[in-house]
């Protein structure tokens, strides 16, 4: 068990009122979760302190090199009074790997989850009840030496803020533009593609503008080498449904591995849904939209659900997908997986934990 020392927030704010849209990622609770490392003692004095702000030396060394990672998953409520996680240990493991990948310490995974546990049931009166809204949780990690050689830090601050989130998509379950991105590139094999670093997200930056710009919501990536096959969306992977079979790109080391991703290919190979995870290039995609035969696309995370693809851009030419509505396969997957996520529908993988 984390020695967790808890001081209670003396001011709560106002919560959201029920019945309003509620945007992602903006409003935040009453507390967060703190833990500080220094070399030689480890990770040390856990707590739960008010929400607010901190402060850091101009040359706290996250500030220049970018030593820091994060991670994102959700707390719902369920019938009743329950409040679950969607498999936080998958996140405590991601975690772990982008740790490395960064030079970070590691963290012991048991108390990634506690800490997540002990936060959220701190202020789970701020977990929204409305359909599709739940509570947004983001724990990070910052190097805090104040030091300005290129080195792993010696000093870091774990961190939890929490934020009460509607659809990550304004227009929540609604298909979303999507641009195929030739120019930019988010990550090479050998780089940092595969953790959870705010670098990889700097990056995306001028391409996602310029998506934007055009009335894309997101960018989706090719590889970095050939620029010929496809890998993730700016936020999410990305699935095809073509001829009858759901295809993702394979892991190769320049995606996120996503915990959407796996449960949705887990939830394939239990169900008899034909599934493959392989290199899927951009020629293959639009072949395949040419002679009809694909038949859905849609995003995957943890912001943005099931999320499905209405729209491709690549180069000067636009796609649209089946008729432009949801498709059944990304449906059928969006229904199992907030069911599960809110307790309505039976954990068959054991995914759900309660807080
Ligand atoms: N790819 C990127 C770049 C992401 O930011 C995310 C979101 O977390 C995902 C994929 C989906 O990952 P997950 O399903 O674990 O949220
Ligand atoms: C998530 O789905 O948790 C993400 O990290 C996506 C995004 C908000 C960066």
């Amino acid at each position: 068990m984390l020695p967790i020392r808890i001081e209670k927030n003396p001011n709560p704010k106002k919560k959201p009122e029920a019945g309003k849209p509620l945007p992602f990622g903006k409003i935040f609770t009453d507390h967060m979760f703190v833990m500080n490392y220094t070399e030689g003692k480890g990770w040390y004095d856990p707590r739960i302190v008010p929400y607010g702000k901190i402060s850091l030396d101009p040359s706290a060394m996250v500030f220049h090199y970018g030593q820091e990672m994060f991670e994102g998953l959700k707390a719902y409520h369920g019938e009743g009074d329950e409040v679950y996680l969607f498999r936080p240990d998958m996140n405590a493991r991601r975690t772990n790997a982008s740790n490395r990948r960064l030079c970070i310490p590691e963290l012991p995974e048991e108390d990634f989850i506690e800490a997540v546990r002990r936060v959220v049931e701190i202020d789970r009166d701020w977990i929204p009840t409305d359909p599709g809204t739940s509570l947004y949780i983001r724990p990070f990690i910052i190097a805090t030496d104040e030091f300005l050689g290129v080195a792993p830090s010696q000093n870091y601050l774990f961190m939890i803020i929490l934020s009460p989130s509607g659809a990550y998509y304004e227009n929540g379950l609604q298909p979303v533009g999507i641009w195929i991105e030739d120019e930019y590139v988010r990550a090479v094999r050998g780089g940092m593609g595969f953790a959870k670093t705010g670098g990889n997200y700097a990056c995306s930056l001028a391409a996602q503008e310029k998506a934007h710009e055009d009335g894309y919501s997101q960018v989706l990536w090719l590889d970095g080498v050939e620029r010929k096959y496809i890998e993730e969306v700016g936020a999410m992977n990305i699935f095809f449904k073509i001829d009858g079979t759901i295809v993702t790109p394979m892991l190769n080391g320049s995606i996120l591995p996503g915990i959407t991703r796996d449960s949705v290919l887990c939830y394939c190979r239990a169900h008899g849904i034909p599934c493959e995870e392989r290199k899927i290039s951009v020629d293959e995609l639009i072949e395949a939209q040419r002679s009809g035969k694909l038949e859905e696309v849609f995003g995957s995370g943890t912001a943005a659900v099931i999320s499905p693809v209405g729209k491709l851009r690549y180069r000067d030419e636009v796609f649209t997908i089946g008729d432009g509505s949801i498709g059944e396969t990304s449906r059928r997957l969006y229904d199992y997986i907030t069911g599960v996520q809110t307790g309505k529908v039976k954990d068959e993988f054991g995914w759900r934990f309660k807080v």
